[in-house]
C-alpha cells in the first residue's frame, strides 16, 4: 500500500497496490507506481506526485468498518490518562469494528476482546488479520458480563457499550487489579448520569472523572488561518475514568 501525494494541490491519496490509481487529480498506470515504489512521479496531465510507503495508521482508514469507532483523540488520552504500558492485560467489549482493539493491541502485553455479535467479531477478525496484530488479542464471542468474573490481574477494563453499569455490578475485585481503571466510553449524559450515581453509592468504585476531549484542526494556508469545519470538532463521547479501590 502507497500514499500519493499530488505535490501541486498538497491532497494525499491511499493507493491500495493493485490497478491503475485513479482520482480527480488523474489516473496513474500501475506500471508507473511499480517501477517507482518511493520518490516522484507523473501522471498523464503531467501533475507531479510524491510516492511514499503507508504506514500503519494509513491503513487502518481502509479497514472494514462496522459500529461506530474509536477516533485518536479518544485512544490516545485512555492509553495515558491510564497509564497503559507494554506490561498491560487489557480487557474491552464491545469489540465492535476493532479499531480500539488494534490500538490497545499495539502497546499492551495482552487484549481480551469480547464482542456479543457474530457479524462484529467477523469484522474484527478480518481487521485483526489484515492488519497482523492477532498475536497478543483473544477475540471472544459473548456477553462480557457473563464472563468477567473469570478474568483476572486486569490493568485496563475499557466498556463501549450502553449499559456499564451491568459489568460493574458484577464483583470486579478479583478481576481489575487495585487502583487500575474501569473506562467506561458513552454517547450521551444520561448514561454518565447513571454511571456516576452507581458508583456514588459503592465502596469499590470511584469515578474519578468525567471527560470529553474536544479536538479542532486548523486550515493554514499563506496569510489565512482558521479552524476547520466544525464536523472536525463534533462530540464522540464522554469518559468516564472509574478506579477500582
Ligand atoms: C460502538 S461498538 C464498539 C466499537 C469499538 N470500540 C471500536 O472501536 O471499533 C459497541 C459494540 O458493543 C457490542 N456489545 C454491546 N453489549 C455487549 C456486551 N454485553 N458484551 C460484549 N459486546 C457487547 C455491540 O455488539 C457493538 O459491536
Amino acid at each position: 500500500m502507497k500514499v500519493l501525494t499530488c505535490l501541486k494541490s498538497r491532497q494525499s491519496y491511499l493507493y491500495k497496490g493493485e490497478g491503475d490509481f485513479h482520482s480527480k487529480e488523474g489516473k496513474i498506470e500501475e506500471k508507473t507506481i511499480l517501477e517507482h515504489p518511493r520518490g516522484i512521479i507523473e501522471n498523464h496531465l503531467g501533475k507531479r506526485f510524491a510516492v511514499c510507503d503507508a504506514n500503519d495508521k494509513d491503513k487502518e482508514l481502509k479497514m472494514k468498518r462496522g459500529p461506530q469507532i474509536l477516533t485518536p483523540k479518544d485512544l490516545g488520552y485512555i492509553a495515558a490518562r491510564t497509564g497503559l504500558s507494554k506490561h498491560s492485560k487489557v480487557v474491552e467489549a464491545g469489540a465492535g469494528s476493532g479499531a480500539a482493539t488494534l490500538f490497545f493491541s499495539k502497546i499492551a502485553k495482552e487484549v481480551q476482546s469480547y464482542e456479543i455479535r457474530e457479524d462484529h467479531v467477523k469484522i474484527v477478525q478480518t481487521n485483526l488479520n489484515s492488519f497482523c496484530t492477532d498475536k497478543n488479542v483473544n477475540l471472544i464471542l459473548g456477553d462480557i458480563a457473563e464472563k468477567i468474573e473469570e478474568e483476572k490481574d486486569i490493568d485496563l477494563l475499557f466498556l463501549d457499550l450502553p449499559e456499564p453499569v451491568r459489568i460493574l455490578e458484577k464483583n470486579l475485585s478479583k478481576s481489575v487489579n487495585s487502583g487500575h481503571y474501569v473506562v467506561c466510553y458513552l454517547p450521551s449524559m444520561t448514561q454518565v448520569s447513571e454511571l456516576v450515581n452507581y458508583c456514588k453509592d459503592t465502596e469499590q468504585y470511584l469515578a474519578e472523572e468525567v471527560s470529553e476531549i474536544i479536538f479542532r484542526k486548523w486550515k493554514v494556508s499563506g496569510n489565512i488561518a482558521h479552524p476547520e469545519h466544525q464536523k472536525e470538532t463534533d462530540h464522540t463521547a464522554f469518559l468516564v475514568f472509574v478506579r477500582v479501590l
